[in-house]
């Protein structure tokens, strides 16, 4: 048996959660591991599963366990893991069908983790592997090219803030802009920000018109393409999903009933016309626009973030860490729920 976070039920009030005592986990392919979890970070999705958002494509049993994000310690290999061995300090994100990190235990996929460096805690490699490789694949989709200026809203969010740090080290972008509220100003000049927007106090889309070679949206804005110039590219990871980013969620171990398939086909068409509604400022000013949905992939991260941790350039900002219980569990969805985290929300589950 095993100890994990779980939601008995669909809920939108985190006092829902509970540790619950659960079967530990077993490997069920060669390729997979177990991690003993030292600790695991908190992002929308998790709330946002625990509230039925994404039940239509991914019908799952109770207790739902929760959390996506993990670092921790290699307890057990299947024959077919090449880059592990037990005692290997690793981190990740791992695939739907292991969702569950906010536990003394998990089973992941070799291909979803990458080894974290020695000089990196397990809380800061907790915070990266979602929001770091969600920021690092929309920018690599928007095409962002060295010396572009790069424009990311919501920069001091999980993914605002690692794609402020990753346009300034890793694609070298000109001028990076963003927005935040007045208390992150300072972080996300930091992060790597050279013009920081208070949208607080101004209206971004009127002070930023048309200065952006290649635009992020984190926060679910369709005006956000007042900000791209003609012609540019703009990505958002936060507005409605387009159909396909459905079949991200599915989980092929999951079937779907008839009237499953029927609903999920239903959600797709009515996402894919709203889609292209919200996006008619895009094509009227010829901004080429597309939904971005992580990919999972352990050797992307390790290629990515590692240099980047080990040599102390990145350090992810963490907003709070709570303890492994069940009011620490409440607490901490109770901030990423509110969305004014600064940084990464973490869960240290083991010292
Ligand atoms: N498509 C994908 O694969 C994918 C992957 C990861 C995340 N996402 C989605 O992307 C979104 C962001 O995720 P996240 O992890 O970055 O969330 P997060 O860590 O909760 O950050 C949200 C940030 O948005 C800022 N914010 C809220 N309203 C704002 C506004 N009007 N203008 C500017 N900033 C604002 C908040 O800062 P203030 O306190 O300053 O308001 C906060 O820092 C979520 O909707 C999430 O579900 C999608």
């Amino acid at each position: 048996m095993y100890k994990a976070a779980t939601a008995a039920r669909y809920t939108h009030d985190p006092a829902g959660f509970k540790i619950v005592e659960l079967p530990r986990p077993v490997l069920t392919t060669a390729t997979q591991v177990e991690i003993i979890v030292h600790a695991a970070s908190l992002n929308p999705i998790d709330f946002k599963r625990a509230e039925g958002m994404i039940s239509i494509a991914l019908p799952e049993p109770f207790p739902l366990k929760l959390g996506y994000d993990v670092s921790g310690v290699v307890t057990e290999v299947g024959s077919g893991v090449e880059r592990f061995k037990v005692g290997d300090r690793v981190y990740g994100r791992v695939h739907a069908e292991h969702v569950g990190t906010i536990a003394e235990y998990v089973v992941a996929e070799e291909s979803a983790l990458a080894p974290i460096p020695d000089s990196v805690g397990y809380e800061a490699a907790a915070a990266v592997p979602l929001a770091g490789l969600t920021a690092k694949q929309a920018l690599e989709a928007a095409g962002l090219q060295s010396g572009q200026t790069l424009f990311v809203s919501g920069g001091m969010g999980g993914v605002g803030m690692f794609a402020l740090a990753l346009a300034k080290l890793h694609f070298g972008a000109g001028e990076i802009i963003t927005t935040v509220s007045t208390s992150k100003i300072d972080k996300a000049r930091e992060m790597g920000a050279t013009r920081v927007v208070d949208y607080t106090k101004e209206d971004y889309t009127q002070v930023l018109d048309s200065v952006a070679d290649v635009a992020l949206d984190t926060i679910g804005d369709a005006t956000f393409y007042k900000v791209a110039k003609p012609n540019a590219n703009a990505v958002s990871v936060a507005m409605l999903p387009d159909g396909n980013a459905l079949d991200h969620f599915r989980q092929e171990t999951v079937p779907l009933s008839m009237l499953g398939s029927v609903k999920l086909a239903v959600a797709k068409t009515v996402v894919n016309c709203a889609g292209w509604f919200l996006t008619r400022g895009f094509r009227a000013k010829n901004v080429r626009y597309s939904f971005i949905v992580l990919r999972c992939d352990g050797e992307d991260l390790e290629r990515s973030f590692n240099p980047l941790l080990a040599s102390g350039a990145l350090c992810p900002v963490i907003s709070n860490t709570y303890p492994f219980t069940d009011e620490g569990v409440r607490a901490a969805f109770t901030e990423s729920r509110a969305g004014h985290a600064t940084g990464k929300i973490i869960i240290k589950v083991k010292d």
